[in-house]
């Protein structure tokens, strides 16, 4: 199954009660191990996870720390670009030349990666000094 197949695949998965609004991501690691998440919404809203959040949680509770690429999908008019904080997440994990490919239901695709993202990433070569 490809990323973007297991990416749609998830994203039926996707509890969604307050936007109505489902998103699908699938990460694969370098050894070929595949991730995947959807958002999790909440009554209390800030309390909801995105799609990405959730791919990268099952990765790291599997183990792996490392992020090839990533795909992330949704019912959206032009590719779903991700939130500040998830570019955050998968700059942990991914350097700046991952690709990312960001997707509609319609079939659009976008291909981008972690660097172009979040130029600027903050990382934890900043914190030398501390
Ligand atoms: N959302 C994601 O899961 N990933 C994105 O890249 C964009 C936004 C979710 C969060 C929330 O559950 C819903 O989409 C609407 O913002």
């Amino acid at each position: 199954m490809s990323l973007l197949d297991a990416a749609r695949a998830v994203r039926e998965n996707a509890y969604v009660p307050y936007s109505r609004f489902k998103v699908g991501a699938a990460l694969r690691c370098p050894d070929g191990t595949v991730h995947v998440g959807c958002n999790v919404e909440n009554v209390a809203y800030p309390e909801g996870t995105c799609a990405e959040a959730g791919a990268i949680a099952a990765m790291a509770a599997a183990g792996g720390r490392e992020i090839a690429e990533i795909c992330v999908i949704a019912d959206s008019p032009v590719p779903v670009s991700p939130c500040g904080g998830c570019r955050q997440k998968l700059a942990e994990f991914a350097g700046p030349d991952v690709p990312v490919v960001l997707a509609t239901t319609d079939g659009a695709t976008y291909h981008t990666t972690v660097g172009a993202l979040l130029p600027g990433a903050f990382d934890r070569a900043q914190m030398a000094r501390s």
